[in-house]
């Protein structure tokens, strides 16, 4: 072999070699990028993306199981409560104890669209409201204070000047929009349970 010319073969392998380390060096640089598009900060994060759609999904079905649950047994849904509505009359203390042994308690009105809602019922019934406790100072069974933008009491109610003991609230579908009437607790009406769900 002619030393002076080039060793074809020992170009070749150099070549091989660089172009074996260029792609190496390749290689590496889209394993960097990659790795760094799809960890960088505003990548999704799959797993929590899953994790929500999980809760989420759960969730759903436990409102359906509710749902299911509480209209099979008559309750009606009205704005995230349900309500149940006696087809027997009781003393608002024997109404009460129905309600709470179902799980709810009286009905609270606190819209004019919930008090248009249990209007339409066509029937009197006891609500969870009541001056028992200090004569004048209405008080919803959950222990908040009637507030005066949402009572609707019929005009000349509450009376105890006229009739000393009516403690407890009762809304009479009979009257106008303000259709409320304190009266005797013992007195016995149909009655409203309401059930908030979340
Ligand atoms: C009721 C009272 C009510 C009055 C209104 C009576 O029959 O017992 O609660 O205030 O009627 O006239
Ligand atoms: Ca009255």
């Amino acid at each position: 072999m002619d030393k002076n010319l080039p060793d074809a073969s020992a170009t070749n392998r150099k070549l091989v070699v660089l172009t074996l380390g260029l792609l190496c060096i390749l290689q590496a640089a889209l394993n960097i990028s990659l790795r760094l598009a799809l960890y960088s900060s505003d990548a999704p994060d799959y797993d929590a993306v899953i994790r929500n759609l999980t809760e989420e999904r759960d969730q759903l079905k436990r409102k359906l199981k509710t749902f299911d649950h509480y209209t099979r047994e008559g309750w009606v849904y009205f704005r995230s409560s349900f309500y149940f509505i006696s087809s027997d009359t009781k003393s608002w203390a024997d109404s009460r104890y129905d309600c709470l042994q179902k799980g709810a308690d009286l009905v609270i009105i606190n819209s004019k669209e919930e008090n248009e809602f249990t209007r339409q019922l066509n029937r009197s019934f006891w609500i969870g409201l009541t001056d028992t406790e200090t004569e004048g100072t209405w008080k919803w069974v959950d222990g908040t204070l009637l507030n005066s933008t949402t009572s609707y009491w019929y005009p000349g109610e509450p009376n105890p000047k006229y009739y000393p003991d009516e403690n407890c609230g009762e809304a009479r579908y009979n009257y106008n929009e303000n259709n409320w009437n304190d009266n005797n607790c013992k007195t016995l009406y149909f009655w409203i349970c309401e059930k908030k769900v979340a």
